[in-house]
C-alpha cells in the first residue's frame, strides 16, 4: 500500500530539519510517495500568499503531512493547515532523554490538547475604546471527540488512565461541560481518570512531573502547560507534535524557524524525526516508529550532538547517525 505524504518544510530551519526527517522515512522499507509544497514567509514574499491553495489542497488530501516551521506567517500557515486535516487533537509528548540536560530528567508526559475551540475559537470583540471581550466556546461534541481519542490512547499497557486538567471551579459552564463530558466518556469506556485544576497542575508538574502521565486539556491550557513541560525537559529541538484528524494528520516539531541558526546546517533534527516517528505510528507502522525513537534516543545519549545540546555536529551528521542505528 502506498502512502502519500505531503512535505511542507516552510522557512528557516524547517528547510533543514524536514528533509532530514524525510531521509529517515526513506531509509525504511515502506512505500511512501512524498509530495513537497511551499508555505511561509518565503513563498509569501514571492506570491503574496503564505499558504498557497495547492499546499492547502495537498495537506487536505494526503494521508499525512510533515510540516517544518513558518516564520512571521506561522499563524497564517499552521492554523489553516490544522484545519485542512480537520485536526481535533494536538498530541504533544514532553519527555526528557537520557544524557540530555533537563530541569526535570524524570519527565515523561503526553498532553492531549483540544485543538479547535476554547478561547482560540476566534470570537474576540472590541466593545468600546476601553473594553474588549472574548467568548470562550466549549462544545460537548468536541469534548467527546477528544475524550474518545484519549481513551483509545491510554488503552495499551503503558498507561493507567489519564488526568483531566481544567479550571471548572471558576469557568463552571465551559470547563464544567468539558470536564463532565470527558469524565462521562471515560466512565463509559472503563478508563480511569483523575482531575487537577490547571494552575495547581503548573506547580505540581514542576515539583514532581512523575505524578502525571497523560494529561487531557482544553485548548489554551494545553498550549501553555505543554510549553511549561517543554521547559522541564530542556531544548526545543527535541519536542515533536501531532495534529490528528478523523482521516488524516499533520506532524510538526514544536519549535519555530530558529532564525539565529538558520542556514548554518546545525539545527537539531530530533524533534522533526520524532514527529516522523509519530507519523509512522499513526499509519500503523508501530515497529518502525519504535525503531526510529530508539535510534534517536541512542544518538542523543551517545552522540553525535548538535550545538544546542553542547555538541559540534551538523544536522546531517546527526541524521546519518540515526539512520545508521536503524
Ligand atoms: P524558535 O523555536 O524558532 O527558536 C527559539 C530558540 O530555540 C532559538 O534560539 C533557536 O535557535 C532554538 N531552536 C529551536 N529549534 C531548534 C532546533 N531544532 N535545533 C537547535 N536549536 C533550536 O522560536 P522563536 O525564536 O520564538 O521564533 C522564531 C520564528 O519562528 C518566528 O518567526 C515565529 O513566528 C516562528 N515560529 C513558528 C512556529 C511554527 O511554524 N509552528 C512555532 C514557533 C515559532
Ligand atoms: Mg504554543
Amino acid at each position: 500500500m502506498t502512502h502519500e505524504i505531503a512535505v511542507i518544510p516552510g522557512d528557516g530551519i524547517g528547510q533543514e530539519v524536514t528533509p532530514a526527517a524525510v531521509e529517515v522515512l526513506e531509509s525504511l522499507d515502506i512505500d511512501f510517495e512524498f509530495a513537497e509544497a511551499e508555505a511561509g514567509d518565503a513563498v509569501k514574499a514571492e506570491t503574496g500568499e503564505a499558504l498557497p491553495q495547492e499546499t492547502y489542497d495537498l495537506a487536505a488530501s494526503a494521508d499525512a503531512t510533515l510540516f517544518g516551521a513558518a516564520g512571521d506567517t506561522a499563524a497564517d500557515v499552521i492554523l489553516p493547515l490544522r484545519g485542512a486535516v480537520d485536526s481535533f487533537v494536538n498530541v504533544r509528548p514532553a519527555k526528557a532523554y537520557p544524557g540530555v540536560d533537563a530541569v526535570r530528567p524524570e519527565t515523561d508526559l503526553v498532553f492531549l490538547r483540544e485543538n479547535t475551540e476554547g478561547v482560540y475559537a476566534g470570537h474576540e470583540d472590541r466593545l468600546t475604546q476601553d473594553v474588549s471581550t472574548l467568548t470562550r466556546v466549549v462544545t460537548e461534541s468536541a469534548s467527546e471527540r477528544l475524550a474518545e481519542f484519549a481513551c483509545d490512547y491510554v488503552s495499551g499497557d503503558e498507561h493507567d488512565g489519564f488526568t483531566v486538567a481544567h479550571k471548572a471551579n471558576v469557568m463552571r459552564e465551559t470547563d464544567g461541560l468539558f470536564r463532565d463530558t470527558v469524565r462521562d466518556v471515560a466512565d463509559e469506556n472503563g478508563v480511569e481518570t483523575d482531575e487537577v485544576l490547571m494552575d495547581a497542575f503548573a506547580t505540581r508538574v514542576c515539583l514532581d512531573p512523575t505524578q502525571f502521565d497523560v494529561v487531557v486539556c482544553p485548548n489554551l491550557a494545553g498550549d501553555v502547560l505543554s510549553d511549561l513541560a517543554a521547559g522541564l525537559v530542556g531544548g526545543l529541538g527535541l519536542l515533536p507534535s501531532a495534529n490528528i484528524g478523523p482521516e488524516r494528520a499533520l506532524f510538526e516539531p514544536v519549535h519555530g524557524t530558529a532564525p539565529d541558526i538558520a542556514g548554518e546546517g546545525v539545527a537539531n533534527p530530533a524533534a522533526t524525526i520524532v514527529s516522523a516517528a509519530m507519523l509512522l505510528e499513526y499509519l500503523g507502522y508501530d515497529d518502525q516508529a519504535a525503531a526510529v525513537n530508539e535510534a534517536v534516543e541512542a544518538t542523543l545519549a551517545d552522540g553525535p550532538r548538535t550545538p544546542d545540546l553542547g555538541g559540534g555536529a551538523s544536522t546531517e551528521d546527526v541524521t546519518e547517525a540515526i539512520i545508521d542505528r536503524l
